[in-house]
């Protein structure tokens, strides 16, 4: 029996709510430790004049003040595309909270209080707050890129419908519980050993190497698990990491560095706000004849990883949907607030939501249903040009309009479409709005190189499994995917198999856990590991331990891992205890250790001429959701949500399905309620989850239906399984779509702006200018100030 396809718990589920399984901050001093924290930019642009660190150095406990001057390496920037990032600030300020100088002390609390005591000189200079001041100074990230396909002039001259519009979509905090944290030992002739919450070992290895000037080989990095990454630990965990080893490095002492969630929300990159302005033609039945979009976005101070995000936003601006013609252009701006980075959907969701909201539009438009609308310009299975991509890759052994009429079906959609415009009529105190979208993610890196994995699996003589990868545990059950993979290829229960703490010393030169590929990859890598030692295993077995007595030929072809045995299966009478079996061929000298690697076929994607294969395959779904909004107070419930999705054969459906849920709330977060508020100098005023709001348990719908569909024509991938990490965010945007939909219900008409995230003060904001068309206010009497929130 093999326990793929199983719901087993978590690897980690008992630790985590037991509070045993450890974090970084849970990991016990070493004797002789110090508390790290830093001093960040007070201003968002601008130059550092002077630092002075004389009543910090004289407090006790107080061991070490460091700034960019101690950095014992040559480089001073770093970062994963573009190295324009400076470890520690020099001169120049660009943003808030942007690291200054390192403080180390004995204890936290003197750590905290020598941070206070240092005082800096700074000259300020007009920081660039807003998109559209980053494109009228060109201030840029990379370069301007582009996809076309089509003539798009043609089609805008001869559609019998267009219109114009700009979506723009607010950032979004990462907000894992356990914030950014890393501890840094130091070893013998300048060596370093760092334990970082990092969703990035290799790269972390890699930046904490170049700023002490020291080899790859001279540093490791660990990481057990994280308290949720969800893309803020791709390339951010690597400033917490340089300070903690700078520290390490500089006083032979280890050195701890765990940042506090404002802290951390203050100077860590986050989603990146975007502004988009779009045209859209399409004819009478609603079918889309021409999408032209010009996407920019907020990427914060440096490049970090902006211009793939963009890439990735681009690459899904059709998202599920069929465009003969269409331009999508795409630009990260420079702007003084701290570099934005991955989040979850890594731009998918800044690209989605811009064509789901032109659809809804269409239909609104059309007085048509949108969901009619959709599913007219959805993507079928076949080889022709209506099922390419823009970028010019056939979109295949999907079940994308299959789930659109399941959903519709189970969902009893157009029933409740009467219901809601009859509640709408009657009550006068809620209007109701229902809405679908879909989701098509690309499942691959688009850079082709970070497609790869590889695995070190090391059989013991008792028969039970350590399995090593590069790939790092956020939540996701990655590892308990991985443990139950590696017990098939053996035939063995999942308790004889454990993931160890994932290290650069054992898997090298890894990839980011990211873009839902870390099953993809270190699964699929572990099972190539797990066959070496099996093709050692069946020669042994088939030449030394089922000859004799039994007449048979050797075959390596009838030896079988089963249920805990080894047995030729013309005689499984004969079988062997995998346990003994292990013991057994270490006596006979059997390697019994594999090192898998693994790299996807098949992808390339050429960035200049925005063509190619990027995506081994899509995941792909849709939701439809239900809302009822407070006509007198905007606020908003999510009645109902239908979602299903195509998300291959699970390996672990438990956790599959809990990755759907939580993504799915994650983006109705971003949606609804999650607003980063700045003030006018760039200053992040919600720094916390009193004044950012994150769903919480009483936010998820009160009636949830979470399937998932069969689909026989997806044969590739490990195990015949598909990534499922990222896609359901992105089905979240249909809260917002629900919204709109509701407010449009309440005067049909005019298309409804509406911000994102659509909070109940946006709702509010928008039902209040279609129910009161405003009439330019009478001029004010001197002195007379206006009463607010008055039209
Ligand atoms: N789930 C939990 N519980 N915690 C996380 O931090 N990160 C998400 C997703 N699901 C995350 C999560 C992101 S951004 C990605 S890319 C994937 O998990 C990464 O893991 P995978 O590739 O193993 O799916
Ligand atoms: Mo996920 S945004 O790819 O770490």
């Amino acid at each position: 029996m093999t326990s793929i396809g199983k719901s087993l718990p978590h690897d980690s589920a008992h630790g985590h709510v037991t509070g045993t399984a450890a974090y970084i901050d849970d990991l016990t001093p070493l004797a002789d430790e110090l508390f790290v924290d830093f001093v960040g930019a007070p201003i968002a642009a601008g130059h550092l004049r002077s630092i002075d660190a004389t009543v910090a150095l004289g407090m006790e406990g107080v061991v070490a003040v460091l700034t960019h001057r101690d950095l014992p390496g040559t480089k001073r920037l770093f970062g994963p595309i573009f190295h324009d990032e400076p470890f520690l600030v020099a001169d120049e300020i660009s943003y808030i909270g942007q690291p200054i100088v390192v403080v180390a002390a004995t204890s936290r609390k003197v750590a905290h209080a020598a941070v206070k005591a240092i005082k800096l000189e700074c000259e300020a200079t007009t920081p660039i707050l807003t998109i559209d001041d980053a494109i009228r100074l060109g201030s840029y990230l990379g370069p301007r890129r582009k996809i076309e396909r089509g003539d798009l002039d043609a089609a805008f001259a001869t559609a019998p419908h267009q219109f114009t519009g700009v979506l723009e979509s607010n950032g979004q905090e990462q907000f894992y519980f356990e914030s950014q944290a890393c501890i840094a030992i130091p070893g013998e002739d300048g060596s370093v050993r760092v334990h970082s919450s990092t969703q990035n070992p290799t790269e972390t290895q890699a930046v904490v190497a170049e700023a002490l000037g020291i080899g790859m080989h001279q540093v490791v990095c660990e990481c057990k698990r994280m308290g949720g990454g969800f893309g803020g630990k791709e390339t951010q965990s690597a400033i917490p990491a340089v300070m903690a080893a700078l520290v390490a490095i500089k006083t032979k002492r280890s050195a701890r560095v765990i940042y506090g969630k404002d802290q951390d929300m203050i100077c860590t990159g986050k989603r990146h706000p975007y502004k988009t302005k779009y045209r859209a033609a399409f004819d009478d039945d609603g079918r889309i004849l021409a999408v032209d979009v010009e996407l920019h976005s907020n990427g914060g101070a440096f490049a970090d990883l902006s211009t793939s995000v963009m890439e990735r936003s681009m690459l899904h601006m059709d998202n599920a949907y069929y465009l003969p013609a269409v331009r999508i252009v795409g630009q990260a701006c420079k702007m003084n607030y701290p570099p934005n980075t991955a989040f979850r959907g890594f731009g998918g969701p800044q690209g989605v939501i811009v064509i789901e909201s032109i659809l809804q539009r269409i239909a609104q438009q059309l007085s048509k249903d949108a969901v009619d609308v959709r599913r007219l310009n959805t993507y079928r299975d076949g080889d022709d040009l209506a099922n390419t991509t823009p970028y010019g890759q056939l979109v295949k052994d999907h079940m994308i309009v299959e789930t659109i009429d399941q959903l519709v079906a189970t969902s009893d959609y157009h029933n409740r479409v009467a219901t809601i415009n009859s509640h709408n009529v009657t009550s006068r105190l809620t209007v109701k709005g229902i809405a679908l979208s879909a989701i098509k993610f690309g499942i691959s890196f688009t850079s082709k190189f970070l497609n790869q994995g590889n695995a070190l699996v090391n059989v013991y003589t008792d028969g039970t499994v350590q399995v090593s990868t590069g790939g790092t545990e956020m939540g996701q059950g990655l590892n308990t995917k991985i443990r139950q993979l590696v017990a098939d290829q053996f035939g063995i229960d999942t308790d004889q198999v454990l993931l160890m703490t994932t290290s650069t010393e054992k898997n090298n030169n890894t990839s980011p856990t990211a873009a839902s590929a870390g099953t993809d990859l270190n699964g699929q890598a572990a099972i190539v590991a797990c066959e070496q030692i099996r093709g050692a295993m069946t020669r042994f077995a088939s030449e030394k331990l089922f000859l004799g007595g039994n007449d048979q030929p050797p075959s390596v072809d009838h030896i079988c891992f089963l249920d805990g045995f080894v047995f030729d299966d013309r005689n499984s009478a004969k079988k062997i205890a995998f346990s003994a079996f292990c013991d057994l061929a270490r006596r006979d000298r059997v390697d019994l250790g594999g090192r898998g690697f693994y790299a996807t076929p098949g992808v390339d994607f050429n960035r200049e001429t925005g063509q190619g294969t990027p995506f081994f395959y899509f995941t792909t779904g849709a939701a439809i959701a239900e809302v009822t909004i407070d006509r007198f107070t905007g606020e908003m419930t999510v009645d109902r949500v239908d979602l299903l999705m195509d998300v291959g054969k699970m390996i672990n459906p438990g956790i599959d399905i809990g990755q759907i849920i939580g993504g799915f709330v994650q983006g109705m977060g971003w949606c609804t309620n999650e607003e980063l508020v700045y003030d006018s100098t760039g200053k992040l005023l919600s720094t916390s989850p009193t004044t950012y709001k994150i769903p919480n348990v009483t936010d998820i719908p009160a009636v949830f239906n979470v399937a998932t569909i069969d689909n026989p024509k997806h044969v590739i991938n490990v195990s015949r399984s598909k990534a499922v990490g990222e896609p359901p965010l992105m089905l979240g945007i249909c809260v917002w779509l629900a919204a709109k939909d509701a407010i449009w219900r309440l005067c049909a008409g005019e298309p409804v702006q509406m911000p994102l995230p659509a909070t109940a003060e946006a709702n509010l904001a928008c039902i209040a200018s279609r129910l009161m068309p405003c009439h330019p206010p009478a001029p004010l009497a001197p002195g007379h100030a206006r009463e607010r929130g008055r039209g």
